[in-house]
């Protein structure tokens, strides 16, 4: 596929994303959004990808949603097209791994699109902020509900209610990112990152995946439930035999991801 908006790369066995608006700060339009959501199906789809890395560029994760798109829209238009939920969706039901690496501004529907993804890795040139209060409305992307499950809610108000943005080094205290990396590490350190969890059982990753999440979708109990549910279909597996007999027989696994 001929990306306008994104540059979709293969490293290995991770699937590379970079968002390339740089004019706009790469500003989350719908053509970008629909770009990114297609390239995601592809490495989803593609069995030879273990996990994916979304980044931006030195000066922008992202900074939002494209207000120029927004600022004519009235209310009809966003809920008859039903924005954000009508294409935004597909980064947050990926199954396999995302790494948001961020450097620069991640500001409004980036902060949000940054929340969405499972680990992120901050540049120490990385802002995180909900600015959104400044245009009149409100995060739209789940920044009301991720931030203060990362962060707390006097943190997440304050930044949804001032807009002021937070260095990573806040961030990383505050515990919304992994870890903070020198600017100029920042892709390798991602891209290690995800070759990481690319070469673990892709079945078991994406099982990890889906109960940490179970985690912010359901009591304790159905929680541990459902762990233990999974945790025991891993037995079925091939790559649980190979993992333990190479652990046993002191040599590196490898796994076939079945
Ligand atoms: N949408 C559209 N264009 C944007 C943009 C956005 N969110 N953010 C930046 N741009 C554009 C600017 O208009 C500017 O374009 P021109 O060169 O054509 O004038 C270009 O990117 C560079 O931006 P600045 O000149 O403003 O750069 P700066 O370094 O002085 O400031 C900034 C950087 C602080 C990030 C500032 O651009 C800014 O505040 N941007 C808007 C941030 C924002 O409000 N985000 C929330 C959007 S709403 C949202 O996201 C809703 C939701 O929840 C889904």
């Amino acid at each position: 596929m001929d990306y306008q908006t994104i540059l979709v790369e293969r490293r290995a066995r991770v699937g590379l994303i970079t968002l390339n608006r740089p004019k706009a700060l790469n500003a989350l339009n719908d053509a970008l959004i629909d770009e990114l959501g297609a390239a995601l199906n592809g490495f989803e789809h593609d069995d030879d990808i273990g996990a994916i890395v979304i980044t931006g560029s030195e000066k922008a994760f992202a900074a939002g949603a494209d207000i120029s798109a927004m600022a004519d829209w009235d209310y009809i238009d966003v809920y008859k097209s039903d924005f954000i939920t009508r294409n935004w969706e597909r980064i947050k039901s990926c199954r396999k791994p995302i790494i948001a690496a961020v450097a620069g501004f991640a500001l409004g529907g980036g902060c949000e699109l940054a929340m969405m993804c499972d680990i992120i890795i901050a540049a120490d040139t990385a802002r995180f902020g909900q600015p959104e209060v400044k245009l009149g409305i409100l995060p739209g992307a789940g920044g009301t509900q991720r931030l203060p499950r990362a962060i707390g809610k006097a943190k997440a108000m304050d930044l949804c209610l001032t807009a002021r943005m937070m260095d990573a080094l806040e961030a990383e205290r505050a515990g919304l990112v992994s870890r903070v990396v020198p600017a100029e590490r920042l892709l390798d350190e991602a891209l290690a990152a995800a070759d990481t969890i690319a070469s673990y059982s892709l079945p078991v990753v994406m099982m990890i995946k889906e109960s940490v999440n179970r985690a912010y979708e359901s009591s304790l109990a159905e929680g541990l439930l459902f762990e233990r549910r999974v945790f025991h279909a891993a037995f079925s597996l091939a790559d649980k035999r190979e993992g333990m007999s190479a652990f046993l027989e002191k040599r590196a696994a490898r796994f076939t991801h079945r």
